[in-house]
């Protein structure tokens, strides 16, 4: 259930983050930046605001309204339902039994091999069958720890009331057009993990792993049952 509203949320936010930065696809480095300030780099599209420079001789529409309002309202739905999802993993002892990688495969020569055998092709291994591999385990893992976390404090960051109210927080990330820079780079992070994870399954076989995500029943190939337990 986290897992869908997730996938909701987090189209409602590309879309509605998209139309932000359309507003205004300019990005600068520390507190203050406007069409008056040097921008660090920029997007070469035409914006929805006549009033920013862009090299283009027109101005697209202007949603910039209820995206704003999409955005921030879902970023809540999306925070509250991480803190379903974390409560619930902590209570039942998911992030420890299927996600931190396991004793044997903590080290360099078990991401080679992994990577290896995807490059390869190679059929998974039986234990794979109803559990995640090491890359898995790590890309959930950072996803769910390092890059989420990121997203809402850098989002929460370019908020003007968040920057008056803990301030401190915010100058840690450099200012709040800096944090504004990096919620740009970590969300393109997420996009690059969804575009991977979702070509992944469907590598994997789309039907049988969502059936397995949904309703807990996955076909296991035969290929990958060890030859004593095969009927
Ligand atoms: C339409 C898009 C998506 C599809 C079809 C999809 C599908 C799946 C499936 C089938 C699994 C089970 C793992 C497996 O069988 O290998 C899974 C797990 C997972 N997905 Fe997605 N996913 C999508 C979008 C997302 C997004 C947007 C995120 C977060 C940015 C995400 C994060 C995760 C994480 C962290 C897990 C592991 C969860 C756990 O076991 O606790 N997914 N996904």
């Amino acid at each position: 259930m986290t897992h869908w509203i997730t996938v909701f949320c987090f189209c409602a936010l590309l879309i509605s983050g998209i139309e932000i930065v359309i507003s205004h696809p300019r990005f600068y480095w520390g507190e203050v930046g406007n069409v008056g300030t040097s921008p660090l780099f920029t997007i070469p599209i035409p914006s929805s605001r006549g009033t920013v420079p862009t090299g283009y001789g027109f101005v697209m529409p202007d949603q910039n309204g209820w995206s704003r309002y999409l955005h921030f309202q879902t970023a809540w739905a999306l925070v509250l339902t991480g803190l379903v999802y974390g409560l619930a993993g902590l209570w039942t002892g998911h992030f420890w039994k299927d996600l931190v990688p396991e004793r044997g495969d903590r080290k360099w020569r078990a991401y080679w091999g992994r990577t290896a055998q995807y490059l390869r092709r190679t059929p998974p291994e039986a234990r794979e069958a109803n559990s995640y591999n090491v890359l898995q385990r790590t890309a959930y893992l950072g996803v769910i720890f390092v890059l989420f976390p990121l997203v809402i404090w850098t989002g929460l960051a370019s908020s003007p009331a968040f920057d008056s109210a803990v301030p401190a927080a915010v100058n840690l990330l450099g200012g709040r057009q800096s944090a504004r820079t990096l919620h740009f780079f970590v969300s393109g992070a997420l996009v690059l993990f969804l575009l991977v994870h979702v070509a992944m399954v469907a590598l994997s076989g789309f039907r049988n792993r969502m059936r397995g995500m949904i309703s807990g029943r996955l076909v296991v190939p035969e290929a990958a049952v060890p030859e004593e337990e095969r009927s």
